[in-house]
């Protein structure tokens, strides 16, 4: 009599008949709440790149060094097909990459906006330096993959091929930008730069 008190009670207390509905209660329980703090989270993180993301913020404090200015003055933000080609475009991980793209993001802009405050005075030149010895030719080919054929000009498409991928042996594959330093940011002092 005890006994079966018992069993009713630990079946009561579980509020569920069988082992099978059990599981799948559990997995309601676990999965549902998840779903739904995932979606808010995402719609959260979304909410904060998009504005994060455009050039005039990240100009809010690169106008010090004319980094906007010249930017706008490149191919990348005005040219004839009317695409323009943000500034993290380049200087993030692509966006498919999400959590490459979300711990950069995370990362630098926590580190540039400490900077920003605490940090020593900005010296271009210096980031400039270490911008470019980050800046893969990856980031330039993720829109320029058909420069390797250009259509247009077989001239350039050779050029390109002989220089960047398909080099004589020993000979180091050139970097885009060692070639292309402007097209991204068009500056007066560009040529004093080659000179050091
Ligand atoms: C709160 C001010 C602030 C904002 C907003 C800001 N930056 Fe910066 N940024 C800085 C400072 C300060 C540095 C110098 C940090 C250093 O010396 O490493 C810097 C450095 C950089 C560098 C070069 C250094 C490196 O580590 O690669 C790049 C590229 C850069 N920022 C891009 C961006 C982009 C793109 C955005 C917009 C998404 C942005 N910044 C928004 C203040 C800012
Ligand atoms: C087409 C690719 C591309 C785009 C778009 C681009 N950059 Fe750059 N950026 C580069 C390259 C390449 C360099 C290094 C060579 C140079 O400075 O000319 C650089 C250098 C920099 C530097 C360090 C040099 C300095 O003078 O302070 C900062 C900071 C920077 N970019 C921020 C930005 C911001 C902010 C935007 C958008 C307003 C932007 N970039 C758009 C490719 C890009
Ligand atoms: C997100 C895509 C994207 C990325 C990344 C990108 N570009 Fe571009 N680039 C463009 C677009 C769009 C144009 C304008 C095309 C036009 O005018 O025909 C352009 C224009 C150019 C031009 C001028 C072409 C002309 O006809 O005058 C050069 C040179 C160039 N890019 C080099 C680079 C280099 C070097 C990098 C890497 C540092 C880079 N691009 C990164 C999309 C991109
Ligand atoms: C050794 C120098 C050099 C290197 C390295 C180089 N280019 Fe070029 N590129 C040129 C020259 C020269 C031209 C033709 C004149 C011009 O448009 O500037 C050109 C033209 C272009 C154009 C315009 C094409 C058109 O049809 O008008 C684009 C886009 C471009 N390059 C992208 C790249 C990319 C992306 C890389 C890296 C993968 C790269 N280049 C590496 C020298 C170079």
């Amino acid at each position: 009599m005890e006994e079966k008190k018992e069993e009713i009670k630990d079946e009561k207390k579980k509020g569920c008949i069988c082992s099978l509905c059990c599981l799948i209660k559990k997995c309601i329980v676990i999965f549902v709440p998840g779903i739904i703090i995932a979606l808010i989270l995402f719609v959260i993180i979304e909410a904060a790149l998009v504005p994060t993301s455009k050039p005039k913020f990240c100009g809010k404090c690169h106008e010090m060094d004319e980094v906007y200015a010249s930017w706008k003055k490149s191919p990348h933000a005005v040219n004839r097909t009317g695409v323009e080609v943000g500034c993290i475009e380049c200087h993030l991980p692509p966006k498919d990459k999400f959590f490459s793209h979300l711990t950069a993001k995370a990362y630098t802009g926590a580190k540039d906006s400490l900077l920003h405050i605490v940090g020593a005075d900005y010296d271009a030149k210096e980031v400039r330096k270490k911008v470019r010895e980050h800046m893969t030719n990856e980031v330039c080919l993720k829109c320029h993959s058909k420069i390797k054929d250009n259509q247009f000009d077989k001239d350039i498409a050779d050029f390109h091929d002989e220089m960047v991928f398909n080099p004589e042996e020993g000979t180091e594959p050139a970097k885009c930008i060692e070639c292309h330093a402007d097209s991204a940011h068009v500056r007066d002092d560009d040529d004093e730069d080659e000179d050091e």
